[in-house]
């Protein structure tokens, strides 16, 4: 913790700038809130041509992500150990070819989920990261989160969901690496896979519409 995390952190201050933090890099992809590491260094092994940043303030979660860094001799990781907000709002625009936000904290109770990290701000966000034709992918077990997940990537016209048929929202994405959490089954549907692409900026004054192909209602049925 004390010698490797130090050498991953991104700059501490001013923009962060992916292209220098590895500039050989094919890809930049971001995973919010990574817990103890395991989907993030599995991609980054997979992929080692890829710089994969990961966010996470879980003390324990980054001390676990650096055992697999360390194990797994990974070259392309690094690591922002606070809130992934933080970390996005020094991003430039267009910068992030991937970015994963797999079981975000439910914040189950009613009056608890305006603390939920997805919202119509983190959509926003996310869709101004993104370069075109770059890829988002959400995932959750809690069904009321699936839906305001859908709501907000819905309202967000520059991001487009490449769902066809209900499979794929209900089974995992192929290139998915199964994590800590997910794995524990603790929400009340089985996961619900929410991928999306970046779309062109849309015309000024374009009525929205949705995109071609998007099934026609939510993932409401979760099971
Ligand atoms: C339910 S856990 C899931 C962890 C991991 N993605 C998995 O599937 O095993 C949610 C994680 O998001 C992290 N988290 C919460 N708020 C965050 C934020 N603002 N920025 C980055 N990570 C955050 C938590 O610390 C926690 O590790």
């Amino acid at each position: 913790m004390e010698t490797l995390l130090p050498a991953l952190r991104p700059p501490a201050e001013g923009a962060v700038d992916p292209a220098r933090l590895m500039p050989d890099a094919r890809e930049a992809w971001l995973e919010v809130g990574f817990g103890g590491g395991e989907h993030m260094a599995a991609q980054a092994a997979v992929h080692p041509d890829v710089l994969v940043l990961g966010a996470e303030p879980f003390l324990n979660g980054v001390a676990s992500a650096l055992r697999h860094v360390d194990a797994g001799a990974l070259r392309n990781v690094r690591i922002h150990d606070g809130d992934a907000r933080d970390l996005m709002a020094r991003l430039p625009a267009a910068s992030l070819d991937r970015l994963f936000v797999l079981f975000p904290d439910p914040w189950q109770k009613a009056r608890h989920h305006k603390r939920r990290l997805v919202n119509t701000a983190f959509s926003a966000e996310a869709a101004r990261l993104l370069k075109p034709g770059g890829r988002l992918r959400l995932a959750t077990d809690w069904a009321d989160y699936a839906d305001q997940i859908l709501k907000v990537m819905l309202a967000e016209p520059r991001l487009q969901w490449t769902a066809q048929c209900a499979g794929d929202w209900r089974r995992p994405p192929a290139d998915h690496v199964r994590t800590r959490y997910e794995s524990k089954r603790l929400g009340d549907c089985d996961p619900v896979w929410l991928d999306f692409i970046r779309g062109p900026d849309p015309t000024p004054g374009a009525a929205l519409r949705p995109s071609p192909g998007r099934p026609p209602a939510p993932p409401g049925d979760h099971a």
